[in-house]
C-alpha cells in the first residue's frame, strides 16, 4: 500500500506527542509525504527541534505548539492556536501519551488524573472540535493511537489499559459517525514498541528491541500510516501481536488473577507497594 501524498484535499497533519517515539516517527513519515505540519508536544526545545528537521529535510511547513494536553482546556486552547496561525487540519494523530505501571490503589492520584486527560478527554475533544470541518469537507483522516492493553483488562496497568480501550471504543464509533461523510477514523493499537514511553522504569529497551521483542517505531508508524490511509478500523502491527491480541481476547479472568498473583513486579497481592 502506497501512502497518499499530500494534494488538494489532504494537506495539513496535526500530530500529538511529535517530539519522541511514534509520534516524532509519524510526524516524519508524513512530512516525507509533503504534508504541512501542527506538531505538539510538551517539551519546548525538542518540539521546535524536532519541527525544524522536518522543515529543513523535506520542504514542508511545520509549526511547534508546546502544550501541555493533560489539562481539561487543553483541546479548545490547541484549536484556538491553529486557528490564529492559520492551519485547517486535514489528518489529525491524536498520540500523545504515558505509562506507568501500578495498581489503581497505589496511584498517584495526580499522575492517574493527568493520564485520564491526556488519553480520554484532549483526544475526544480533539475529534469534536476538528471533525465538524473534516465532515463539511467531506474529506480527512483521524489516527487514534490506543495500545494492545485495550483488548484485555490487565491488573497492574488499570489507569493505563482502561483509557487505551475508551480510545478503541471512541474510535469505533467516531468512525461510523463520520465515515459516512468520507472521513476515515482508524485505530492504531501497538504492541511493545522500543520508544521513551518506558523511560527510568527499568525496562531494557534497547535491549528488546534488538531481540524483536519490541517494534521500532519507524515500523508502526508506517503500519499505521498505511491502515489510516487505507481506510482499515483497527490496526495492530505484527502477525505475533495480532495473534497475542486474539488469544487474550480468549483468557478467563482466573488465568488473568493466577498471572497477577505471580507478577512480582506488581508487588505481592494484598500489601500496598509503596
Ligand atoms: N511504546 C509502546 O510500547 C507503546 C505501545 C502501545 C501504545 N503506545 C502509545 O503510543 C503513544 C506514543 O508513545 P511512545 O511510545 O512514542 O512514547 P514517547 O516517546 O514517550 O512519546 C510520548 C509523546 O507524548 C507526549 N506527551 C506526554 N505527555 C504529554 C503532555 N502532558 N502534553 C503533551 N504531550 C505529552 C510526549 O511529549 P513530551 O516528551 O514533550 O512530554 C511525547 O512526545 C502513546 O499514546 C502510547 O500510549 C506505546
Amino acid at each position: 500500500m502506497t501512502l497518499l501524498r499530500a494534494g488538494d484535499r489532504l494537506r495539513t497533519a496535526l500530530v500529538t506527542g511529535a517530539c519522541s517515539g511514534i509520534g516524532h516517527a509519524i510526524a516524519r513519515r508524513l512530512g516525507s509525504l509533503g504534508y504541512d505540519l501542527a506538531l505538539v508536544s510538551h517539551r519546548r526545545e525538542e518540539l521546535d527541534a524536532a519541527a525544524s528537521a522536518i522543515a529543513a529535510e523535506h520542504g514542508v511547513r511545520t509549526i511547534a505548539l508546546p502544550f501541555d494536553l493533560a489539562r481539561a482546556e487543553a483541546a479548545s486552547e490547541l484549536v484556538g492556536r491553529l486557528s490564529e496561525v492559520g492551519f485547517e487540519i486535514d489528518i489529525l494523530v491524536n498520540n500523545a501519551g504515558v505509562f506507568f505501571f501500578g495498581e489503581a490503589a497505589d496511584a498517584d492520584p495526580e499522575a492517574a488524573r493527568r493520564m485520564l486527560e491526556l488519553h480520554v478527554v484532549t483526544p475526544s475533544l480533539l475529534v469534536t472540535h476538528l471533525a465538524p470541518r473534516m465532515r463539511e469537507r467531506r474529506a480527512g483522516h483521524v489516527l487514534i493511537v490506543s495500545s494492545i492493553s485495550a483488548f484485555q483488562d490487565f491488573p497492574g496497568i488499570s489507569y493505563y489499559g482502561a483509557s487505551k480501550k475508551y480510545l478503541l471504543g471512541f474510535s469505533r464509533a467516531v468512525r461510523s459517525e463520520l465515515g459516512v461523510y468520507g472521513v476515515g477514523v482508524t485505530c492504531l493499537a501497538p504492541g511493545p514498541v522500543a520508544t521513551a514511553l518506558y523511560d527510568a522504569k527499568g525496562v531494557p529497551v534497547e535491549l528488546a528491541r534488538r531481540l524483536g521483542v519490541m517494534a521500532s517505531p519507524d515500523d508502526v508508524a508506517e503500519r499505521g500510516l498505511e491502515a489510516m490511509f487505507r481506510g482499515d478500523e483497527v490496526c495492530v502491527p505484527g502477525i505475533g501481536w495480532r495473534a497475542a491480541t486474539l488469544a487474550s481476547r480468549a483468557l478467563p479472568r482466573a488465568a488473568i488473577d493466577a498471572f497477577r498473583r505471580r507478577a512480582p513486579w506488581l508487588g505481592a497481592p494484598g500489601r500496598p507497594k509503596r
